[in-house]
């Protein structure tokens, strides 16, 4: 994102620097426990060795490392914009009352609970029943429209037009079965406002915009600043709606490995299929902290475990919560 770098005060904290790049180098090979999301034909042949990462700080300071500049696209991490966007759009309430937030403990495409829990509420934003119940509250009466909402908060956020890679959004649009029955599902049970396959266009191109780990990064850091943006100086999202989104994250955004992150990594983070993870750092009242002033974590790394997460990104994560103790708790 040329506009960040030239915005950006950039300035390297050379030793940490060095220690990613050891860890980027090793933790590179894990790679191979995981695989590509092969249930989406156009994710499969993504190089499954590739692991890139940036972290920015509010003050400036850019650590980039291995493969952070190739483009990948966003898929379940655009859950999080999706949900401010609703919020924003709606009001906090009455998107909470159309999908709640607890987690579950299931695959991100379950269906399971939706029949075992009456009224069959989703229950949060970040599995693809609830986040497909949030882009049919998206405000507009179009699939366009409501895409339009988000690309603005998309530029807002990262002062770029977002970019939909088609066939990614094609191939996923024409294998989709289980999330058009997630979608059929909620629309029987009235939580889906828009029409089945307008509330899955939607859902699958946001799904579908392209991202590097540097813009994964300032969104994660807007939100570890509690919706302040640190280039514009201006709040772009509501306090409320950053810590609700901070908290789905915590708790829902790793799915049913939400428990172990909380437990051994101990940051907000959220994954996609593509092998992205948005991951963010609180500002701490500890002096003696690194990242005191908190920050903005983006990594890619296209071979993903059973829960859908980067195999080689959550190594990395854990490295560095444990190294630079970056836990909350
Ligand atoms: O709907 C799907 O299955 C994908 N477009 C997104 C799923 C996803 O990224 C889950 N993340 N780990």
């Amino acid at each position: 994102m040329e506009e960040l770098s030239k915005e950006y005060d950039i300035h390297v904290n050379s030793q940490r620097k060095s220690d990613l790049d050891e860890w980027v180098a090793h933790y590179r090979s894990f790679a191979i426990e995981g695989q590509t999301a092969n249930y989406i034909p156009a994710l499969r042949n993504a190089h499954l060795s590739q692991l890139g990462i940036t972290i920015l700080e509010p003050g400036g300071t850019m650590i980039k490392s291995g493969d952070w500049d190739v483009p990948f696209t966003l898929q379940s991490i655009s859950k999080v914009l999706s949900f401010i966007a609703a919020c924003l759009g709606r009001g906090i309430s009455y998107v909470l009352d159309r999908v709640d937030v607890e987690p579950t403990g299931d695959a991100f495409n379950s269906i399971i609970r939706l029949e075992m829990h009456k009224p069959g509420k989703p229950f949060n934003p970040m599995i693809n029943a609830g986040a497909i119940t949030v882009a049919s509250l998206l405000p507009g009466d179009s699939s366009h429209k409501k895409l339009e909402f988000l690309y603005e908060l998309f530029e807002n956020l990262l002062g770029k037009r977002p970019t939909i890679n088609e066939e990614v959004y094609q191939s996923e649009w024409q294998t989709s079965h289980r999330n058009r029955a997630l979608a059929h599902y909620l629309k029987e049970t009235n939580y889906l406002e828009s029409e089945v396959e307008e509330a899955l266009e939607v859902y699958l191109m946001q799904c579908s915009i392209e991202v590097t780990t540097e813009d994964i990064a300032l969104l994660g850091l807007i939100l570890a600043q509690d919706g302040y943006h640190p280039v514009r100086k201006e709040q772009v999202i509501p306090k409320k709606v950053a810590k609700l989104a901070k908290a789905l994250m915590l708790t829902c955004g790793m799915y049913n490995a939400s428990g172990k992150f909380a437990a051994f990594i101990g940051v907000p983070a959220k994954s996609g299929v593509s092998g992205g993870i948005m991951a963010l750092v609180p500002p701490s009242a500890r002096s003696e902290m690194p990242f005191q002033d908190g920050c903005g974590i983006g990594i890619y790394g296209p071979a993903i475990d059973e829960y859908g997460n980067s195999v080689a990104g959550s190594l990395l994560l854990k490295q560095m919560a444990q190294e630079w103790d970056l836990s909350i708790f």
